[in-house]
């Protein structure tokens, strides 16, 4: 089974959650490839699929969206497993508000996506530009201030229990 680990990341902390779990698959002798999703020119290698994005302004960032809708054709057919990285996910309803909000159901509803896993993310202010500052200040919908969280929230022992828990999924089948 040859899988596809595929990312959308603005700042690449994304891009390291999708290395880290084609480690933890390659771990379990799976066939992985692990590529930023702007980058994919054909997915018909592929059985399944791990998708992941960084959350923008309460979306996937544009080239997922395309990457989905580019090959929307092939992944109807494959199952896909999901996650979103941020920081809403780290408020106490932020699990289910960020799977209810941040994903565009419309698109999901008609692929085969088993599950979506939301993930703490990175936030480093002093590389966000101006323009990105002012996107995040307006339009972030938590309890808090973005500028708030800004560390890196990443939990490996979760990101590797998650990425473990799909391996089992995908090899069971
Ligand atoms: C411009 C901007 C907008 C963001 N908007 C949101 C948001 O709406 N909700 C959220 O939970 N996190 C938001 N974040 C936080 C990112 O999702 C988080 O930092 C993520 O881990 C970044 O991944 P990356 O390093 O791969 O780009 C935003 C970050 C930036 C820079």
């Amino acid at each position: 089974m040859n899988i596809l680990v595929g990312y959308a990341s603005a700042h690449g902390s994304t891009a390291e959650i999708a290395e880290f779990i084609g480690k933890v698959f390659e771990e379990r002798q799976m066939s992985v490839t692990v590529a930023n999703v702007a980058d994919v020119q054909s997915v018909d290698a592929y059985d399944a699929f791990v998708l992941g994005s960084a959350i923008h302004a309460g979306m996937w960032l544009t080239e997922f969206s395309q990457f989905l809708s580019r090959f929307e054709d092939h992944l109807v057919k494959k199952p896909s497993y999901m996650f979103i990285a941020c920081i809403r996910v780290l408020e106490a309803d932020g699990y289910q508000h960020s799977v209810e909000n941040y994903v565009n159901h419309a698109v999901t509803d008609r692929l085969d996506i088993r599950e979506i896993h939301p993930l703490a993310g990175k936030l480093q202010m002093n590389v966000v530009d101006w323009n990105d500052r002012w996107t995040l200040a307006a339009q972030f919908d938590g309890s808090h201030a973005a500028s708030s969280y800004n560390n890196d929230f990443r939990n490996w022992d979760a990101i590797r229990e998650s990425a473990t828990h799909v391996a089992n999924k995908l090899l069971a089948k």
